[in-house]
């Protein structure tokens, strides 16, 4: 029987390949970690993907993303905890019968191999026949739209088709699982944004189930249908971008995705919520979310609001005493005009600083450097969390 699962076009071939359970989960982490010598680099990662499903890892530097990565792929052996693909444990399984394509941090494409024989590579190691070997790799030249290309050596293509090849190379043998590590990242601004589009569309026509790995938020945000954030290790949130961005669980989620205002006190409990304290400034905390933030009264936290949801209105504006709203005196210190938004940057009274965006084109009144200003938020606007430097 052949290695290659499939045997039809690129994109039919691989969606019929599927086994014939569509709920039972693509991947499933329980409990990974990883320690080297001196570093836990994996501390306890639970997840799970679904068939199809583009999921990101998305973290700083040295939170253990790659590690995860090569754990999933089987170039590292986890220390422990468990990695199931399509409900079969991976432990003991080597990574070439994993059945799973990857794209490596910074892995160049063999220079002594031309394109094609790049992209041959992998069904050569799976021992398919010359005719299939021939087929796919024309496919998979056609799918990364670079046919007639085949023949070239590396150092004569750019690194945009440099990364197409390498894209090509990790999906000719139609893996289940695709495994993809900061791919885009040598590449510059508009370039790598063209090319998460296709990676993104591509992967979808494979039906692939992918695991994508970025420091780069909005990459993550572009491209996934669920994001991971790494932190020390562990899987500080996982859900779709609207939830990380509009619910983060942390200061660390909510400064790592998007950009957000921080503003820092005590937490004190009230019946209906609660307060966010800061010298002789307070702000309404809604009870919704002081009992996802389940912080003890007194503690050092925070409340975070996205820019695009605060307003600024003059002082004696009837808007800064409405119910359900929270409000603060400020001075306007920057008033940016950035074409389709205008940016305010705000100085509060205790020296807190403040990002405000409002849409260009909204009919709202502009506000110039210099300007005494009330800034208002509504209630439900803001998401309390701990502050662990507080
Ligand atoms: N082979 C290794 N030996 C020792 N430490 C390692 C090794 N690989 C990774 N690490 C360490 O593990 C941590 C996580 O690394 P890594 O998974 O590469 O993070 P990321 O991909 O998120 O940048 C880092 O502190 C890194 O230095
Ligand atoms: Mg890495």
């Amino acid at each position: 029987m052949s290695a290659l699962r499939g045997s039809t076009g690129a994109a039919g071939g691989a969606t019929t390949d599927r086994p014939d359970q569509p709920d039972r989960p693509a991947l499933v982490l329980r409990g990974l970690a990883k320690s080297f010598v001196d570093v836990q680099a994996v501390d306890g990662v639970d997840l799970e993907v679904r068939q199809g499903e583009f999921v990101t890892l998305l973290g700083p530097s040295g939170s253990g993303k790659t590690t995860t990565l090569r754990m999933i792929a089987g170039f590292t052996r986890q220390s422990a905890g468990t990695i199931e693909i399509d409900g079969v444990d991976m432990t003991h399984v080597p990574p070439h019968r994993r059945d799973v394509g990857m794209i490596f941090q910074n892995y160049a494409l063999f220079p002594h191999l031309t394109a094609a024989q790049n992209i041959a590579f992998p069904l050569e190691m799976r021992r398919a026949t010359r005719s299939e070997i021939k087929r796919r790799v024309a496919e998979a030249l056609a799918l990364v739209k670079l046919e007639g290309l085949g023949s070239r050596y590396p150092r004569q293509l750019s690194g945009g088709q440099q990364q197409r090849i390498a894209f090509a190379r990790a999906v000719v043998f139609h893996p289940r699982l695709l495994l993809m590590d900061e791919p885009l990242g040598a590449l510059d601004k508009k370039l790598r944004e063209a090319l998460q589009l296709e990676v993104m569309h591509i992967s979808r026509q494979l039906g692939a189930t992918v695991i994508y790995v970025t420091h780069d938020q909005e990459e993550a945000l572009v491209m996934s249908d669920r994001i991971a954030i790494f932190s020390r290790g562990r899987i500080e949130q996982l859900g779709r971008g609207e939830d990380l961005y509009d619910r983060p669980v942390s200061l660390f989620v909510a400064d790592f995705i998007g950009e957000s205002n921080i503003l820092r006190g005590r937490f004190e409990r009230d019946g209906e919520g609660g307060w966010l304290a800061r010298g002789n400034l307070r702000w309404r905390v809604a009870a919704a979310q002081e009992d996802r933030a389940a912080l003890s009264d007194g503690s050092a936290a925070a409340i975070v609001v996205r820019p695009e949801r605060l307003r600024i209105v003059g002082l004696n504006d009837p808007a800064v005493a409405a119910p359900g709203v929270n409000a603060v005196e400020a001075s306007v210190r920057d008033a940016l005009y950035l074409g389709s938004i205008r940016k305010y940057e705000l100085m509060l009274p205790d020296g807190q600083a403040a990002t405000v965006r409002r849409q260009v084109g909204g009919g709202e009144r502009e506000w110039q450097s210099g300007d005494r200003v009330g800034l208002i938020w509504a209630v439900n606007d803001a998401v309390l969390v701990a502050d662990p430097n507080g």
